[in-house]
């Protein structure tokens, strides 16, 4: 029996991933610090540390922000413990200027986690996504539940959204088959989407005539910093959406190529969660 460990398993991709190891029948080992409160389906084994999980584990879904200044200790332990195969969660800009990727702000080691499964001497798959869906309501949620405006900085700037479930598919794909082995793989949803435009298709799931209205950039780094996050997170943030105006987002076929369907549109998404903006 092949038994997978998932670290960040109560997480985005991590709690989706979860579900679709224990559907394919695999022994699944789900790590979080709050096992009592994880709420993770029957079966599953739950662990507080990706260490306490490891022996007798053959793969391990890593995620660098669950597992932190751990991160490296973990991959090496994994090779001790005689894991064969680690599958990084990783980001499409991981290899852009630090600068540019707010997320290491609060800790995501995308690079890292990318570089330690390659180098690791296990088989390594690396996945790259795209900006996340849920990223959009957890941004806007409470704007579109106070009205029919969101506001925000760079109405043109561009996205191509990935549905999380769609990541944790390809992740289980990863983790099950022989198919991924040693590729580095950039996911993305299916449609470059504009601020403007993700606010409408929001608006169409919801029935509502949602409007972007564009604040200028200045003040909106500055509410970020009057709200408690760094400047370097402001800087960061305000500096990568500045680069993708008036630039359609990539947009790749991986996701299509692997899961032989389409990748989840943000509008179906946006569609089966709802209840998110509501
Ligand atoms: N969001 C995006 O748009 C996007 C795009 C590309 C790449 N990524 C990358 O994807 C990774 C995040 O994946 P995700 O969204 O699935 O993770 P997540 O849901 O934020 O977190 C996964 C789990 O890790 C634990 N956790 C969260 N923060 C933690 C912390 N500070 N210290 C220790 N444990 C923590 C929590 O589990 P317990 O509370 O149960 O322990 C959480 O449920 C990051 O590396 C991020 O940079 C994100």
């Amino acid at each position: 029996m092949f038994t997978i460990l998932v670290t960040g398993a109560t997480g985005n991709v991590g709690r989706p991933l979860v579900t679709q190891l224990a559907t394919a029948g695999v022994d699944v080992r789900a790590v979080t610090r709050n096992p009592d409160s994880a709420n993770l389906p029957p079966g599953v084994d739950v662990y507080r540390t990706a260490l306490d999980g490891l022996p007798g584990s053959d793969a391990v879904f890593l995620n660098s922000r669950a597992l932190g200044d751990r991160l490296r200790a973990t991959v090496e332990a994994a090779r001790a413990a005689g894991v064969q195969r680690l599958v990084a969660l990783s980001a499409i800009n991981a290899d852009d200027d630090f600068a540019r990727q707010p997320s290491r702000v609060r800790g995501d080691r995308n690079k890292e986690v990318d570089e330690l499964a390659a180098g690791s001497g296990l088989e390594w798959v690396s996945l790259r996504p795209s900006v996340f869906a849920s990223n959009f309501a957890g941004m806007w949620a409470s704007q579109i539940r106070g009205g029919d405006i969101v506001s925000g900085p760079y109405a043109t700037a561009s996205v191509a959204p990935i549905a999380d479930a769609d990541i944790s598919a390809v992740a289980a794909h990863a983790l099950l088959t022989d198919d991924l082995v040693g590729q580095r793989i950039p996911l993305t949803g299916p449609q470059a989407l504009t601020n403007a435009e993700l606010v409408e298709t929001i608006g169409a799931a919801l029935g509502r005539p949602l409007e972007y209205h564009e604040l200028p950039p200045d003040l909106v780094r500055q509410r970020f910093v009057d709200i408690g996050f760094p400047e370097a997170f402001a800087d960061a943030y305000m500096g990568l959406l500045a680069e993708t105006v008036q630039r359609p987002a990539q947009v790749t076929a991986d996701v299509e190529k692997i899961l032989e369907r389409p990748a989840t549109s943000f509008a179906s998404w946006a569609s089966d969660h709802r209840h998110l903006f509501n």
